[in-house]
């Protein structure tokens, strides 16, 4: 009940009463036997049991919607949102300059991108965010998660770090990550398969950057030429987070410039 008791309960009665008065509509239209609905709530008692409701929130395009109604109305120039997923891991290393986000990829192949993600970090208004702090999180080459490829050492792909740059520039050096699919091994992975929906999602590397006085930023870039930019399994994509990706000497090279609104 922690969280809840920061809810205004009068909203969260009309929101309730809402969602019910639906609830019943479908299943009325369906008229869903009293076995299949143990079998519902069967399946969300194991959606909680593996800790997979925040994964639920995000294949059902549930976290997408909150996201979109949250900030989607944002027109004061800012970096566009995008949802977190439930893959960041609390605590990630605080990384050295020059950032290098990976320590080791075993059996990474010769085909692995090195790739440089370069910009800078400013306000809407172009004022230079020097004490910003990013922090990022992503696959290696073979669309693995550091937290399920035993290959890779733990937080491999993850990483902090301060942009101490007076001009508000930074830089990381990583690989370029490939599409993967979400977790198919829970009970989510079994509601996919029961809805036709495929587990794909692009290439993306997560971020998170905040900076003092300014509203903190969650979202993931993308890359050109993704099998799965149009049909992402979670629909995060959006094209103003679709960056290019350039030859720059032996490795390629992201350009991607941040920018945060300022809290009231
Ligand atoms: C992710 O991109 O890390 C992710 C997002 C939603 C569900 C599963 C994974
Ligand atoms: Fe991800």
């Amino acid at each position: 009940m922690e969280a809840m008791s920061t809810v205004n309960t009068e909203r969260v009665a009309g929101v309730v009463n809402d969602a019910l008065a639906a609830l019943h509509e479908v299943l009325e239209r369906h008229r869903v036997t009293e076995a299949e609905w143990h079998a519902v709530l069967a399946f969300l008692t194991s959606v909680g049991r593996a800790d997979e409701f925040i994964l639920l929130s995000d294949v059902t395009r549930t976290s997408v919607l909150i996201d979109t109604m949250e900030h989607g109305g944002d027109n004061s120039g800012a970096t566009a949102s995008d949802v977190e997923g439930p893959l960041y891991v609390d605590d990630p290393p605080w990384r050295e300059k020059p950032v290098r986000v990976y320590e080791d990829y075993r059996g990474m192949g010769d085909d692995a991108d090195v790739l440089v993600v370069r910009g800078s970090v400013t306000a809407t208004d172009g004022k230079p965010l020097p004490d910003a702090v990013i922090d990022i999180w992503q696959t290696g080459p073979n669309g693995g998660y550091d937290i399920w490829d035993e290959r890779q050492p733990e937080f491999n792909f993850r990483g902090r770090w301060r942009v101490e740059d007076e001009g508000g520039a930074y830089e990381f050096q990583t690989m370029l990550p490939q599409p993967y699919t979400v977790p198919v091994d829970g009970p989510v992975g079994r509601y996919l398969e029961a809805v036709g929906q495929h587990p794909w999602r692009p290439a993306h590397i997560h971020f998170k950057v905040t900076a003092p006085g300014h509203h903190p930023l969650v979202t993931q870039v993308f890359f050109p030429g993704d099998p799965y930019l149009e049909n992402d399994t979670i629909g995060a994509v959006k094209p103003a987070l679709v960056l290019p990706v350039q030859p720059e000497g032996d490795h390629l090279l992201c350009p991607f410039d941040i920018v945060l609104r300022p809290a009231a």
